[in-house]
């Protein structure tokens, strides 16, 4: 059972994230076979698609085999101990198309956008590109913790005999950066907030990393072992309102939960809140199953 492949699928520099609701009376099965109709594209389109659907439609309208354990919706708000708040507000279908060309991109995620029309309406669109090569808003490099090629594979998809193997969680977030009070912050301490160097993203040392930092909040070790995630940030937005497109995909979705949880100052540890979020707030979340290739091709129609 193979993911989708456009989730690895690194190198590309536009991208456009589309969520979508059903159409009020639409079948949820109907609407789902539509959409793998739809990103069935030919390599002549030049951009690839990756398609996601919220967890309890997916659950409903999929074979049992292909359909993951435990996987929900954003469906509450993640609230801090202290009140900061990830706001809940899922759709049904997410859609990410990524190109090397912004004409290619637009041109093919329009093209699905009218296939879907009688069955999907957009709720909410943002593109995204990449920043200086591989930064975020911060200026600081994002990914590099990322597993390499050859590791990617068994970090996002759901391994081979487990239910919905092949699928992939995504969590999908719009971070609104605060950049006029980031850049008042000098470097020193915005390498503090991350836990990184801006420079060449080297990591602190142990002694004087911030239990708050960035970094401290997202190493999540179980039985000792460090809980990866294969995150495919971009840069959104213009002058006054921009930020980051949080793309983060795992065959686990409690490991991002948790990594919510720590961020927020909700987890049961009771650790800080991460940095960050007093640069930055979650304006969306959502939750979506990127179903495998396969598991998405039993619904195309049957050729003549
Ligand atoms: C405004 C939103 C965010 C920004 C700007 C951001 C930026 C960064 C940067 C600059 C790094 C250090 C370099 C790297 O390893 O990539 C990093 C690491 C990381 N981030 Fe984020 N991030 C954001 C949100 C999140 C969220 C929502 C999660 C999890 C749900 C997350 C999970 C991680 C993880 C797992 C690491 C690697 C930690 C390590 O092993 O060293 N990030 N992020």
């Amino acid at each position: 059972m193979a993911h989708q492949s456009g989730i690895t699928g690194i190198g590309v520099t536009d991208h456009v994230y589309i969520e979508f609701d059903l159409v009020d009376g639409v079948d949820g099965a109907e609407a789902v076979a539509k959409l793998s109709e739809a990103i069935n594209v030919p390599t002549t389109a030049g951009a690839n698609i990756v398609a996601g659907v919220r967890p309890e439609l997916w659950a409903r309208v999929a074979e049992a085999a292909d359909v993951p354990d435990n996987v929900h919706g954003f469906n509450e708000a993640i609230v801090g101990r202290d009140g900061y708040t990830m706001p809940a507000t899922q759709h049904d279908v997410w859609l990410w198309g990524a190109s090397s060309s912004r004409s290619a991109a637009f041109d093919l995620s329009r093209s699905i956008i009218e296939q879907l029309r009688e069955v999907l309406a957009v709720a909410d669109e943002t593109v995204g590109w990449v920043y200086q090569h591989n930064r975020d808003l911060t200026g600081f490099e994002d990914g590099t913790e990322n597993p390499g090629a050859l590791e990617a594979p068994s970090v996002v998809a759901i391994p081979a005999g487990q239910p919905g193997a092949g699928a992939s969680i995504l969590l999908y977030q719009l971070w609104k950066h605060k950049t006029v009070d980031w850049e008042s912050l000098g470097t020193k301490a915005q390498e503090n907030i991350i836990g990184r160097t801006r420079e060449d993203s080297t990591e602190l040392d142990d002694d004087v990393m911030p239990d708050d930092s960035h970094v401290s909040r997202n190493v999540i070790e179980v039985d000792g072992e460090e809980l990866e995630i294969f995150r495919r940030n971009t840069a959104y937005g213009d002058h006054n309102d921009h930020g980051t497109v949080f793309v983060g995909f795992s065959f686990d979705q409690w490991r991002m939960e948790e990594m919510l949880r720590r961020m927020a100052g909700a987890d049961d540890e009771q650790g800080p809140r991460d940095a960050l979020t007093r640069f930055t707030d979650a304006i969306s979340g959502s939750w979506y199953v990127c179903p495998s290739v396969e598991a998405l091709a039993k619904l195309l129609p049957e050729e003549d």
